[in-house]
């Protein structure tokens, strides 16, 4: 491992999890995260003061496991990355501060930096450096956005979602087929045994005068309405609900519309290379189409496995090595958190 590259020390709290890495160069040397998502179920969501409260408890422990697993002291850190935004208000204020706190005890720059990138660049610790040109689909319970990374850093947000995130429409769809919270792992299950060819779901903003505005922009609030009336149909016919072909039928929607719109970005600006990140690209429906899609299209696909998926440290050290290695300059101490941090804005 080159020493010469600087050690990176990445703090994630924009959620329920406390993540808290360690990366030198492209290397990931260790990866501790505590979640509170037991503490939310009941609530069926996360609740933002409870998140808060979880990652003030976590936070030391967290950072002193990484440290003892990757048997490093602080003083060898060389920076310190935090994820400045997007996110909960709450949860980024507790890491920020003790990213703070540590880059003026240690005396080391601060780098705060965007979590939806993130999750695109953390790939680069899995597969290797990213070639100039990245199209990235960045799937969540909170995002899903299409974006165009060049020389990784410089971002171009192509699309988003209107309404629900791919993650949450799933959440909610669960709700009302009366699975427990979070739904989406539980919809994918029950897809899996179900035909994806049952129930003719909307595909939203795929018609053609959506292409010219909404080419690269997604929405599934009119899918889970669809999906809503269908089970009140059957639920007022007294008929039993087929869970595992709304499922299937729901979940081929959400993974069609999706898979096309990214390798139609992909065609439209000409990009090889294809990441998908977030914790909703645990969905099988998604990683199956994709795959065939992306191995038609000549795409070479990129996910990484589902534990640097879903929020952690990894992807904000990999984001903070990132900029590092780039030279960019470090935020200031007084910077604030922003719950609502544009995607084009990589680093604070
Ligand atoms: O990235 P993540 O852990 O947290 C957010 O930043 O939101 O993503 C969690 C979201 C939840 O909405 C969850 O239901 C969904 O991703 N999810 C899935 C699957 N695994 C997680 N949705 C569908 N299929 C899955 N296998
Ligand atoms: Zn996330």
């Amino acid at each position: 491992m080159p020493v010469s590259e600087p050690l990176v020390l990445g703090i994630e709290t924009s959620c329920d999890e406390t993540g808290v890495a360690l990366v030198r160069g492209y290397d990931l040397l260790v990866d501790a995260v505590a979640s509170s998502v037991d503490e939310h179920a009941r609530f069926g969501g996360i609740i933002p003061e409870i998140a808060s409260r979880a990652h003030l408890e976590a936070m030391v422990p967290t950072i002193e496991r990484a440290l003892a697993t990757a048997e490093v002291t602080l003083d060898e850190v060389d920076a310190i990355a935090v994820t400045a935004g997007p996110g909960l208000v709450g949860p980024l204020t507790v890491g920020a501060s003790a990213a703070k706190a540590l880059a003026i005890g240690l005396d080391k720059p601060l780098y705060g930096v965007n979590h939806v990138i993130g999750h695109a660049v953390v790939d680069e610790l899995v597969d290797g450096p990213f070639p100039e040109r990245v199209m990235a689909l960045v799937v969540s319970g909170g995002h899903s956005s299409l974006l165009l990374l060049d020389d990784t850093v410089h971002v171009t947000e192509l699309g988003s979602t209107l309404d629900d995130a791919a993650g949450e429409a799933f959440d909610k769809v669960g709700r009302l087929l009366g699975l427990p919270y979070p739904g989406g792992p539980h919809i994918d299950r029950l897809a899996r045994e179900g035909n994806p060819e049952a129930i003719r779901f909307p595909r939203g903003l795929t018609a053609a005068k959506d292409q010219a505005k909404h080419a690269a922009d997604f929405s599934f609030s009119g899918l889970k309405t669809a999906v809503a009336r269908w089970v009140e149909a059957r639920q007022d016919a007294g008929e039993e609900l087929p869970l595992a072909d709304v499922s299937a039928s729901f979940a081929a929607a959400v993974a069609d519309v999706l898979t096309a719109k990214t390798i139609a970005a992909c065609r439209a600006h000409d990009v090889r290379t294809l990441v998908v990140g977030g914790g909703f690209s645990a969905n099988s429906q998604l990683r199956e189409l994709a795959a065939a899609r992306c191995a038609e299209a000549g795409i070479e696909l990129r996910i990484p496995p589902i534990r640097f998926c879903t929020d952690n440290g990894a992807m904000i050290a990999a984001l903070g090595s990132a900029v590092v290695r780039r030279g960019m300059r470090p935020s200031s101490l007084e910077i604030p958190v922003d719950s609502s941090m544009p995607l084009t804005q990589v680093l604070v």
